[in-house]
Formats: structure tokens, C-alpha cells, sequence
């Protein structure tokens, strides 16, 4: 099928040959101790390399930004060199990656945290969220997340410091770019939504206060690295991890003006609907467009025909597969070519081993 989705794309100071980009997915098997990239992640990686842009499963700035079993960091000399082997896989193969920058915030337990520490978000609300931990046989077991503790506003630069020395760290590895994962309920999420963000400080409040976290830590990213490395992810009107992002329009329309006076590579939405949340209107996404000129990514239920429509609406220049990355390595080709796609089995998605993570066949 001729589509747009097959062209090429500048993304900062790349040329990507195609606008089909492997989504950010958590897969939870990370070497332990240490949430060390994996050996057999380079070749999950690796097979995935004619993506236009891969995208890493979400990895934590600290290990206070941890909230389930087996996720990889960015913050240790381990983390760094495993990420390594996988950046050179996935470049010998011909590919570009980035690493998705994240804190969990409240979607975590106390059992994942520093010193069994409770989590931290914007303000001590209880919620009801679940989470992945290891169980005694060794196999994730899901639990309720804790009530968290709200970040003292004296805590915040340090916070702030983590995401610039992620990004220093990210750039050491090799990665292409870097991706600050400020959607899905996470920590930056929590402080947008005045669900979640019931604070009385300079973050809290109006939304250019509930919005200043996200931008502090975007701004640190920036101050590690060029904005031609920098995206974002965010999920306006989102339902997941607990909060439901009912007011997201006017704080997406918001971010997207600032995205856009800092000229950051990307924007990435994810769109709610495969989570249980809306439809995006098409006004949004007009006007989405109309704040932010730099390339659009969106994510969610995506599929070749999706992609098409939305790329030619003019409302994203790329479209992200999640699922179906999961279970085709070779998703670009059997797009081009409309070939099957293999089923994902879900119930492989986290934690375990090559099974489920690349055993999944290419075509003949
Ligand atoms: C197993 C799984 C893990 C995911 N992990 C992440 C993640 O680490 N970071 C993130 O931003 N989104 C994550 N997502 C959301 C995906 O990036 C994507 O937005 C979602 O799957 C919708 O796209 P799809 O319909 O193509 O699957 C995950 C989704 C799945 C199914």
C-alpha cells in the first residue's frame, strides 16, 4: 500500500526512513539486582531496528522512580553499560533508538522503594492503582500501591537533577535521544492533574503551577542535551494508573505551546482510547496541532489505515505501535506488504524470559 507512513521524516537531526515508530513498552526483565538492561533485550531490540525510531521501555531515573519488579535504570555504571550493547545492536542493525525518561511517582510499593520508603507524588491522597512486585516463587504478583507522601517542595531540585543526570547518562549510552515520559498517571502526570496535584506551593495550584514540574524536568533534559534530542510524552485526557486526566484538554494545549517556544524534537501523544479513556476529538487534535509545529507522534490503537488518515488529516507526522511491536519484529515489512500479523500473547508481556520476548517469527 503507498502511504505516507512509508516516507522519510527529519526527527531533530535524524533522517528516519519510515514513520512507524516502536512505542515505549515495559517489559519487566531487567538482570537483578541492579535493573540492568538484559543481554537478551539487545536482540529484542536489535530485531526491532527497522522501526524509524525505536523507543525503550520506560526507564527510571532513580531508584526512587521505580514502581514495578525488574524495570531498567538509568542512574548506575551497570545500567549504563548494559544499555550500551543494546545501542550498538540496534545501530550495527541499521536502527535509532531512544530511551524513555521515567519516575513513577505514587505507582509504586513500599517494597520497590530505597529503604522500603513510601512512594512520593504531589500530595499524600490515597487512590486505588495496582503494581507488579516479585512474589515469593519469583513471578510478578500484582499488589496495591501504596498511599504515597507528598514531595516536600525542598526535595524538588534534586529531583529536577535526576533527569539531567539521566539524560548525561542516556547520552553515554549511546542512545539517539531521550523521551521524558510525562504521561500515563506517572510522577509528572500526577502534578498536571488537579485529581492527583493538591498542593499549595509554586507546583500546585493554577495549571502553569501543576504544569511547572513537567517542564522543569524537560528543562533539565534540555540542559544535558540539545533540544534536537529532546521529545516528550503525554497522555491528556488519559484514564491509567489510577487518575483520570478529565481536565487534560486545556493543560495538553498548554504544554504544547511551551514544547513548541523550546523547539523539542517531538511530541508524542498517547491517545486514551485503547485505555479505557476517549476518543481524542478532532478539534483537539486541530488544535494540538495548530500549538506545536514540530513532528507529532501519536500513539494508541494504531493501525496502517489509522496511521494513513491521521498523517494525511495533518494532525501527526508518525504513528507508534505498541502491541503490535510486541509481537512482530518485522512490523514495517508486513505493513508494506500487508502481510498477517502474528497474535501478541499478553499473558508474556512482563516479567519472564525469551519466551513471549524474541521468539516471536519474522516472515519467511
Ligand atoms: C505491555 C505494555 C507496556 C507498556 N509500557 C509502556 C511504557 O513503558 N511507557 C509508555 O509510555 N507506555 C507504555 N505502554 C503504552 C504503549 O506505549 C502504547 O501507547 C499502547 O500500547 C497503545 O498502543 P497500541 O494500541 O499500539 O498497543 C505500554 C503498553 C503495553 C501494552
Amino acid at each position: 500500500m503507498s502511504s505516507p507512513v512509508f516516507t522519510p521524516i527529519t526527527l531533530g537531526n535524524m533522517t528516519l526512513p519510515n514513520r512507524i515508530i516502536m512505542a515505549p513498552l515495559t517489559r519487566m526483565r531487567a538482570v537483578q539486582p541492579g535493573d540492568i538492561p538484559a543481554p537478551i533485550s539487545q536482540t529484542y531490540y536489535e530485531q526491532r531496528a527497522t522501526a524509524g525510531l525505536i523507543i525503550s521501555e520506560a526507564s527510571q531515573i532513580s531508584p526512587q522512580g521505580k514502581g514495578y519488579m525488574a524495570t531498567p535504570g538509568i542512574y548506575s555504571a551497570e545500567q549504563v553499560q548494559g544499555w550500551k550493547s543494546v545501542t550498538q545492536a540496534v545501530h550495527k542493525a541499521g536502527g535509532r533508538m531512544a530511551i524513555q525518561l521515567w519516575h513513577v511517582g505514587r505507582v509504586s510499593h513500599h517494597s520497590l522503594q530505597p529503604n522500603q520508603q513510601l512512594p512520593v507524588s504531589a500530595s499524600a491522597l490515597p487512590y486505588e492503582n495496582k503494581t507488579t512486585i516479585m512474589g515469593a516463587d519469583g513471578k510478578p504478583t500484582r499488589v496495591a500501591c501504596d498511599t504515597p507522601r507528598a514531595l516536600e517542595t525542598h526535595e524538588i531540585p534534586e529531583l529536577i537533577a535526576s533527569y539531567h543526570k539521566a539524560t548525561e547518562l542516556s547520552r553515554e549510552a549511546g542512545f539517539d535521544m531521550v523521551e521524558v515520559h510525562a504521561a500515563h498517571g506517572y510522577l509528572l502526570h500526577q502534578f498536571q492533574s488537579a485529581e492527583s496535584n493538591h498542593r499549595t506551593d509554586i507546583y500546585g495550584g493554577s495549571l502553569e503551577n501543576r504544569a511547572r514540574l513537567t517542564l522543569e524536568a524537560l528543562d533539565a533534559s534540555l540542559s544535558a542535551w540539545d533540544a534536537q534530542h529532546v521529545g516528550i510524552r503525554i497522555s491528556p485526557l488519559g484514564i491509567f494508573n489510577g487518575l483520570n486526566d478529565r481536565d487534560g484538554e486545556a493543560m495538553g494545549l498548554y504544554l504544547a505551546e511551551e514544547f513548541q517556544k523550546r523547539k523539542i524534537a517531538y511530541l508524542h501523544i498517547s491517545e486514551p482510547d485503547w485505555a479505557g479513556g476517549p476518543v481524542l476529538s478532532d478539534e483537539f487534535r486541530k488544535a494540538m496541532r495548530s500549538r506545536f509545529s514540530g513532528v507529532i507522534i501519536g500513539a494508541g490503537n494504531y493501525t496502517l489505515e489509522k496511521a494513513t488518515r491521521m498523517i494525511e488529516s495533518g494532525y501527526i507526522d508518525a504513528a507508534a505501535f505498541g502491541r503490535p511491536y510486541i509481537a512482530n519484529p518485522d512490523l514495517v515489512r508486513r505493513l508494506q506488504e500487508g502481510a498477517a500479523l502474528n497474535p501478541t500473547r499478553p499473558e508474556l508481556f512482563y516479567g519472564g524470559n525469551e519466551e513471549g520476548y524474541t521468539d516471536y517469527p519474522f516472515l519467511a
